[in-house]
Parts: structure tokens; C-alpha cells; sequence
């Protein structure tokens, strides 16, 4: 599995949505859909790219068990964690519905992110 081509690949795919959904926000005066937004775009695209830049610049780093755990972890976690927050700030669902899903998926996130600070400590030539 080439980890630097899927974390930029997925990038790809959130910035196409993340652009959408701000056009979207933009013409129909939905500003408070700007987190949704926000965090799409940077959790999404800007973070997954920058990883993905980093896994190639750095194969030491890129071809550790790490870096595929991580792309697992940080995939699954957004698809999750934007899902919600979309629903929240939608009205389909209440604050008190996020529990225990949202706070899961922002645990595998954070995993991921620390699995990666882990891997450039021990890897990082
Ligand atoms: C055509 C593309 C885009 C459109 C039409 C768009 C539109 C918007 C709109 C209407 C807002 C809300 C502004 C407000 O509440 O006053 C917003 C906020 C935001 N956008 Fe975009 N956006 C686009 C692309 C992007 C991209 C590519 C990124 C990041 C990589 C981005 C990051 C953000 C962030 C971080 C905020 C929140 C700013 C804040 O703290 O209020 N946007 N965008
Ligand atoms: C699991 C990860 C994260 C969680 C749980 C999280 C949570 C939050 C929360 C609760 C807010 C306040 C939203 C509001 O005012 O309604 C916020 C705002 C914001 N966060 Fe995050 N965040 C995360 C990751 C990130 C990352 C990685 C970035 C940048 C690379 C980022 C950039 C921002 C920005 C720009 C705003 C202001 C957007 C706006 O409300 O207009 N966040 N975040």
C-alpha cells in the first residue's frame, strides 16, 4: 500500500467536497455551516495532503507499519467525525446524540496523529 498516494488521493476528494460544500455555503447564505466546512478543508484536504507529502519526501517515515495505520485511523475517523458534525449542524441530530461516536472518531484522529509524531521520533532519518 502506498500510503503518500492514498493520503493525497483522499485529500483530493475532501478538497472536491470541501470547495463544493463552500460554494454551496456561500450562495445560500448558510454561514453557520463554516466549521463543517472549515474542518473538511483542513482536516481533509490540508492535513491529508501535507502527511502525504511528508510520507514521500520521507520514505523512512512512509513505509513504516505506522504511516498505514495512520492513514486507516485518520480516514475513518473524518469520514466519521464530518458526517456528524454535518448532521449536527444541519439540525438532524442534538449535541447530545455527537456521544459516544463523535468522541470515538476524534480519539481515532488523535491515535493517528500521535502514531505519525511517533513515527517521524523514531523513524525520521
Ligand atoms: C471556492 C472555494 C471556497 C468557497 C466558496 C468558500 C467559502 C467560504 C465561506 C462562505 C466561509 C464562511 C465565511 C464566514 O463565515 O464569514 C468560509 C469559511 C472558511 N473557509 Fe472556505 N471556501 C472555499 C474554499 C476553502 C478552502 C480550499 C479552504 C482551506 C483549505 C477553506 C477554509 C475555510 C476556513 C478555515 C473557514 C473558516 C474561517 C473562520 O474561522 O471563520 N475554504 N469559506
Ligand atoms: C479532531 C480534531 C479537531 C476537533 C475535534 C476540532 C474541534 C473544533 C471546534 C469544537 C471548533 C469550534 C467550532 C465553533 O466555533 O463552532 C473548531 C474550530 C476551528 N478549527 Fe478545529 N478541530 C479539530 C482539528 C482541527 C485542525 C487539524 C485544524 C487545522 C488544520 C482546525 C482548524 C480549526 C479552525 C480554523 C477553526 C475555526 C473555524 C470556524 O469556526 O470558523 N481544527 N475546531
Amino acid at each position: 500500500m502506498n500510503v503518500s498516494r492514498y493520503f493525497i488521493l483522499a485529500g483530493a476528494v475532501y478538497l472536491i467536497i470541501g470547495v463544493c460544500f463552500g460554494i454551496y455555503m456561500a450562495s445560500a447564505a448558510k454561514y453557520s455551516f463554516a466549521p463543517v466546512h472549515a474542518h473538511i478543508n483542513l482536516l481533509g484536504f490540508t492535513l491529508m495532503t501535507v502527511f502525504g507529502i511528508l510520507y514521500r519526501v520521507f520514505p523512512e517515515t512512509g513505509l513504516s507499519r505506522l504511516a498505514r495505520i495512520h492513514f486507516w485511523l485518520h480516514l475513518g475517523g473524518t469520514v466519521v467525525m464530518l458526517t456528524m458534525l454535518y448532521l449536527l449542524f444541519a439540525g438532524h441530530i442534538r449535541n447530545s446524540a455527537m456521544f459516544p461516536i463523535a468522541p470515538i472518531s476524534e480519539a481515532a484522529i488523535l491515535l493517528g496523529i500521535v502514531l505519525y509524531a511517533y513515527n517521524v521520533l523514531t523513524n525520521l532519518k
